[in-house]
């Protein structure tokens, strides 16, 4: 699995440091706050479970899936909600963890579908974010990195449901593509 990784961009280290820091800064900015955090699956539960461990806050987490991919590394543009979350999100400060955003597709969506069911406040906060590739106008309210337009893995990332497990981000080898 190491052998398929051309570069390691950011070091688990480095990760764990950036996920403790943005931990620290929604703690403070959510005081008093009892936030629903929702962890979109699958690439953000790595992230989620460490993020929710660095907020000092009372909080309660759901889970939701979505999809937009398929096994292929672009955006397909169509967003489907394979599992839908537990709870009603009305009245709730909703704090969405991304793992990455690319096309903005996805998160502009559920952002959408919170709001319409009546949510006191979304915010989001991404692990990765990918500027470039921005077809939509959307800013995350918090981000840990900013990414160049490669596909990455790790860190609950995947191409074609590998590579999740990684403890660091880092760049595939064309030829894992090509295969
Ligand atoms: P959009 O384009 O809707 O995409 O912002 C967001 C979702 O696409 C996936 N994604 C990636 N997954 N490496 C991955 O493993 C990448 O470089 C990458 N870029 C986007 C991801 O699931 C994210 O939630
Ligand atoms: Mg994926």
């Amino acid at each position: 699995m190491q052998n398929d990784i051309k570069e390691v961009l950011y070091s688990e280290a480095q990760i764990q440091a950036k996920v403790k820091e943005l931990g620290d800064q929604l703690s403070v900015d959510f005081e008093g706050r009892n936030p629903l955090v929702i962890c979109v699956l699958k690439g953000a539960f790595i992230f989620m479970s460490d993020l929710v461990k660095a907020i000092s806050v009372p909080l309660e987490i759901d889970f939701m899936a979505v999809s937009s991919y398929g096994q292929s590394t672009q955006s397909s543009g169509v967003v489907k909600i394979m599992k839908d979350l537990d709870v009603s999100v009305e009245g709730r400060d909703v704090l969405i963890v991304e793992d990455i955003i690319d096309s903005g597709l996805t998160l502009s969506y559920l952002i959408d579908v919170l709001e319409h069911r009546n949510a006191k406040s979304v915010t989001v906060v991404t692990l990765f974010d990918k500027p470039a590739r921005r077809t939509v106008d959307l800013q995350p309210d918090y981000k840990g990195f900013t990414l160049p337009d490669e596909f990455v893995v790790g860190y609950g990332l995947d191409f074609a449901e590998k590579y999740r497990n990684l403890p660091y981000i880092g760049i595939l080898k064309p030829h894992v593509y090509e295969k």
